[in-house]
């Protein structure tokens, strides 16, 4: 894998293609054995920086479930901003449904936390975490987190879902922001 460049900024590879899948299996593990095989949760992804993530953990989950998505974006450029816009996006009813959310990645929890507020009166029956990362020197909300693919370094990251302005989702691995920013 080669370094590359996204629109002023070098990234180095940091995840291969192969590790990325060997987390999702982990974690489609670790979820499965938390679920009563007679239960059809629902999975909700994240957009934009989920759908890879979200596609390759439902495909390799064996059982009954539904699948949604919701929208919200707390992102500019490379730092994350405290303010996080409306989620959107569920209409279903949620009712005595088990949720798992599955998020690309928790950096200061301000999603996390506007996901939590939004499910808080829909009377499910339980909500669980997935996320494929976590920056846990970043983090800063007591929220629970039930399952964590990988904590990394609080380091900027692009591909396989996520992005630098726009750019960067279709790559298959996981690359690192290189340069210094300030
Ligand atoms: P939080 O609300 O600060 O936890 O940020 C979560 C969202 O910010 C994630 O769902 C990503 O979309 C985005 N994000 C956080 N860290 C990174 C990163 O290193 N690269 C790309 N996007 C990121
Ligand atoms: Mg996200």
């Amino acid at each position: 894998m080669a370094n590359i460049k996204l629109h002023d900024l070098n990234f180095t590879p940091f995840i291969s293609e192969k590790e990325l899948s060997e987390i999702v299996t982990s974690l489609v593990d670790k979820v499965s054995l938390d679920l009563s095989p007679r239960e059809v949760p629902i999975f909700i992804g994240v957009l934009n920086g989920s759908f890879l993530f979200a596609a390759d953990f439902i495909r390799k989950y064996k059982h009954n479930c539904e699948v949604s998505f919701v929208k919200l974006s707390s992102y500019k450029g490379i730092s994350s901003s405290e303010v996080v816009n409306e989620l959107i996006g569920i209409n279903e009813d949620l009712t005595d449904r088990t949720i798992v959310i599955l998020e690309d990645i928790i950096d200061t929890g301000s999603t996390l936390h506007k996901i939590y507020d939004s499910f808080k009166n829909k009377n499910i029956k339980q909500l669980k975490i997935a996320t494929l990362f976590f920056k846990p020197d970043v983090y800063r909300k007591e929220l629970p987190i039930d399952y964590i693919g990988k904590s990394i370094e609080d380091k900027f990251i692009v591909g396989y879902g996520l992005d630098y302005d726009g750019l960067g989702r279709n790559l298959p691995a996981v690359y690192q922001l290189t340069t210094e920013v300030t």
